[in-house]
């Protein structure tokens, strides 16, 4: 009896070995330990044995049953490996294949044209300060030296919300808020860089909404010589260190004096060309200092207090810069335009 189970179990561990699936495996189970297996079978016949061998006998049958079972759990390890294994290999990266190569952005030209001329102020101990696009009439116009009936009004065709509402024509409303919130009348260095609108039909050089730059100093001191100076510093800043400047009188309502900024040609360097129309000179800003109506709207005493202000285009100037001809480029987001800044 002995060895007619060892036999069983060999017989079975030969068969579980060459198992590959876990259906196989199943099929030898069933074989080995299922009801019609000869397993059963000897247990069947235990009842025609003598009592005293029945222990004996009912005891190896299980040992035997045991070891098969054991044999086929490690084979369904074995085959669970396996499966993992392969998995893993037909699944692995191959991590020589070259990567995809994903375009970088950057920024926008009037974005670096601004940030350039953000970094010129801040570095001269400017304070950033930015207000609402949609502005009331009073601070885009009244507090600025412009009543409802001033004819200079008409120097900017303003696009209204409601009577009192607009947007805003110029960055210099940020100049009465920034005033306002001056209570203590400290000594102020601001520049507001921001979108602005007005009333213009769009061509090569005009557009209904663009860039400013609006800058204001007002302390107990400050003068047109500083005014001259600064204005100097930021053209060789933005346009190179041979460049020089030249004031005209001119007129805004929120300055007096006020000037009109030409730097020299960087093209011919003064001599005359296409771009200076011949005249040597080339227009960039506007420019004066604090008109006193100004600072007396913002509950400043122009006894006491004075300042200067300048207003620059952002398009013009980076136009200037890198000689492009149509306003329109910078803002038709054209990836051919864009990606040669
Ligand atoms: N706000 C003026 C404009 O938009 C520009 C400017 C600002 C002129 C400050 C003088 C002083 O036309």
């Amino acid at each position: 009896m002995e060895t007619k189970l060892t036999n069983l179990v060999l017989l079975a561990e030969a068969e579980i070995k060459k198992c590959k699936t876990i259906n196989e495996l199943l099929d030898i189970k069933a074989k080995y330990l299922g009801k019609k297996s000869e397993f059963n079978v000897l247990m069947q016949d235990m009842k025609n044995l003598p009592n005293d061998q029945k222990p004996l006998v009912g005891k190896l049958i299980n040992e035997a049953k045991s070891k098969i079972s054991a044999l086929l759990d490690l084979q369904k390890e074995i085959i669970d490996a396996t499966k993992i294994n392969e998995m893993l290999k037909a699944q692995t990266i191959d991590i020589s294949l070259p990567g995809k190569s994903i375009n970088l952005g950057h920024k926008h030209i009037l974005t670096k044209t601004v940030e350039e001329i953000e970094d010129i102020f801040i570095g001269l101990g400017y304070e950033v300060k930015e207000g609402p696009e949609v502005e009331s009439d009073l601070y885009n116009f009244e507090m600025l030296n412009l009543p409802k009936d001033h004819p200079a009004r008409e120097m900017q065709d303003s696009f209204y919300i409601t009577e009192e509402t607009l947007l805003r024509t110029h960055t210099s409303p940020v100049q009465v808020r920034s005033l306002l919130a001056n209570a203590d009348h400290k000594p102020l260095k601001i520049i507001c860089p921001g979108v602005v609108y007005r009333k213009d039909d769009d061509d090569q050089t005009h557009s209904h909404q663009f860039m400013q730059i609006e800058v204001l100093v007002v302390d107990e001191k400050a003068t047109l010589a500083d005014l001259k100076g600064t204005l100097l510093l930021l053209a060789k800043k933005l346009f190179g260190e041979n460049r020089e400047i030249r004031l005209r009188p001119s007129y805004f309502p929120f300055t007096e004096p006020s000037v009109e900024v030409d730097v020299s040609c960087f093209k011919c360097n003064g001599v005359g060309c296409s771009m200076c129309k011949n005249t040597g000179w080339i227009e960039i800003l506007g420019a004066g200092m604090v008109n006193n109506n100004v600072l007396k709207a913002a509950g400043y005493d122009p006894e006491v207090y004075q300042g200067f202000a300048l207003g620059m285009g952002i398009e013009r100037i980076a136009m200037l810069k890198y000689g492009i001809d149509d306003i329109r480029l910078l803002y038709t987001n054209d990836l051919r335009f864009n990606s040669q800044f």
